[in-house]
């Protein structure tokens, strides 16, 4: 049994521009310490999967839309009370988000909030929750930790308050750990670092990481298996391998064309041309056809399921042509592999 299992996710918002179908049908599984990717432009959807997965999504205007479910240690967090679902976030699943500056009070200091938590979710006194909140901070990194303890927010760098945040992620021993974009606002070295914290401290506490990120450099690094969004929705999913050497769908390609190579981190090689549509007007037929260069007709009639690569559920890619008898139908003309 997986630790989480999301089953077709749909989470819409209703805005002034229409309905946007944010996660639309997403479903996906994390083993108990495994680390799954999500990867995916800006606006995929990835950040409202994470959430929908706590129930972090303000409504209105946002709705996890009848038919979705949501498992997580075979108990279905969509139907929870508010009560339980308290003790699961933060005891359970704990999330850290890009700028650790939003999640921190700037009027207290770090130690006091990693205190706070600690008495509320283990019931520890004062005292005990100062040297536990203490000897946290040194396992994430932190020196002198003691005297840093009583720092404010504004005191540390980004680096340093991206290692409190993963102290107190880690503070109350959560089975699984929702990383989104944890080191985007970081400069690179840091970001190394921060990403080596990360596994280091899953290993040792041997939780599930679902990480989130637009690079699949840092999954590269980092992840057992990924998944790749696109329009609210899993374009393609495999091993980590199998994504970096032989990604079957388009947009994947695109991606991986797009990463740079070693010792030029900065610059962006081959962008896919164009940009993600907006969730309120998702192209029909494929998503993405407006951007990619081997669409035929049929894109454009209906949209493509998610397909199985060499025979196996676990390996899957939304595209016609995988599809052997459509892929037939796109014309002599075209090599496959090749773009027209
Ligand atoms: N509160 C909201 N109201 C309306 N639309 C929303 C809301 N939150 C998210 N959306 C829409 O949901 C879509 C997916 O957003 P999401 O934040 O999940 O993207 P993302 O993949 O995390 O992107 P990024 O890489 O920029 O973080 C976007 O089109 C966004 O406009
Ligand atoms: S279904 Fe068509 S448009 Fe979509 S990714 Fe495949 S080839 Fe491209
Ligand atoms: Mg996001």
């Amino acid at each position: 049994m997986p630790l989480l299992e999301v089953t077709d996710l749909r989470t819409y918002f209703t805005t002034d521009a229409g309905v946007a179908r944010a996660v639309d049908g997403v479903s996906l599984q994390v083993g108990v310490g495994e680390t799954l990717g999500i990867v995916g432009e800006s606006g995929c959807g990835k950040t409202v999967t994470a959430l929908s997965v706590l129930r972090l999504i303000p409504s209105p205007p946002g709705e996890i839309m009848a038919g979705s479910s949501i498992r997580f240690n075979d108990e279905e967090l969509l139907e929870v009370e508010p009560a339980r679902l308290r003790e699961i976030r933060g005891n359970e699943i704990s999330m850290i988000f890009q700028e650790p500056m939003t999640s921190l009070n700037p009027v207290f200091t770090v130690g006091y909030q990693i205190q706070e938590v600690l008495r509320l979710h283990r019931g520890l006194s004062k005292r005990e929750a100062r040297a536990a909140g203490v000897a946290l901070l040194a396992e994430v990194g932190i020196p002198e930790p003691d005297q840093r303890f009583d720092a404010y927010p504004h005191q540390m760098s980004g680096g340093m308050l991206q290692r409190v945040m993963i102290a107190i992620a880690l503070s109350c021993e959560p089975r699984l750990l929702i990383a989104d974009e944890p080191t985007t606002a970081l400069d690179v070295t840091i970001q190394a670092q921060i990403l080596d914290l990360l596994v280091e401290m899953q290993r040792k506490h041997g939780m599930a990481l679902l990480l989130i990120t637009h690079d699949l450099g840092v999954i590269a690094e980092v992840c057992d298996r990924v998944v790749v969004m696109y329009g609210g929705q899993i374009v393609e999913t495999g091993t980590t391998e199998e994504i970096l050497t032989r990604p079957q769908h388009p947009y994947t390609q695109g991606l991986l064309a797009s990463l740079p190579g070693i010792g030029d981190r900065d610059v962006r090689l081959n962008p896919i041309p164009g940009t993600v549509p907006s969730a309120v007007d998702w192209p029909d037929g494929c998503r993405f056809r407006d951007r990619c260069s081997f669409a035929w007709e049929r894109c454009a009639e209906s949209a493509p399921d998610l397909l199985p690569v060499d025979g196996r559920s676990s390996r899957s890619a939304r595209c016609w042509l995988l599809d052997p008898d459509e892929a037939a139908g796109r014309g002599a003309h075209v090599t496959p592999g090749e773009p027209t």
